[in-house]
């Protein structure tokens, strides 16, 4: 029997990130598959969230490749790569939610600013998110 793979959900090779001369990555490999949860456990200064931020593309990165949900990342137009974030979510250790919102109204902002929904659409899917966490 044959057997394929999926593909990765992100596949990262030889990622480089330097502030100035320092090089905080040098050359990082790291696979996750769909559904796969990973940790990223390291010391204060040593390059998790520059990592984080290199594979989101929000910081510039030096050398190697990203890929993320089947997109080399480098690849992609300004445009494309905002669109293609849009696929996943980040939540923040700080500042997570808009403390002027409700839980109800943080939901639905990305909802209202990236998705043309109806009203009652937008309502729908944040009972549903809130019934979720109970
Ligand atoms: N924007 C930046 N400019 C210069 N140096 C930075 C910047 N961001 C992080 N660093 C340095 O890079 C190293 C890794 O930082 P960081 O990725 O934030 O570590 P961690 O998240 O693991 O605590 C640290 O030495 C930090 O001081
Ligand atoms: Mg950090």
């Amino acid at each position: 029997m044959i057997t394929t793979s999926p593909s990765p959900a992100l596949s990262v090779r030889g990622l480089v990130v330097k502030y100035g001369e320092r090089t905080v990555l040098g050359g990082v490999d790291a696979t996750v598959q769909p559904g796969e949860i990973r940790v990223i456990l390291g010391g204060s200064g040593s390059g998790k969230s520059t990592f984080l931020k290199g594979v989101l593309g929000l910081t510039e990165v030096s050398g190697g490749t990203v890929t993320l949900l089947g997109k080399e990342l480098r690849s992609l137009s300004e445009r494309e790569l905002i669109l293609h974030l849009q696929r996943i979510g980040v939540l923040f250790q700080n500042g997570a939610l808009f403390g002027s919102l409700t839980v109800g109204e943080n939901i639905a902002l990305p909802l209202r600013e990236h998705r043309r929904l109806p009203e009652g659409a937008i309502r729908e899917l944040v009972r549903l998110k809130l019934a979720q966490v109970e």
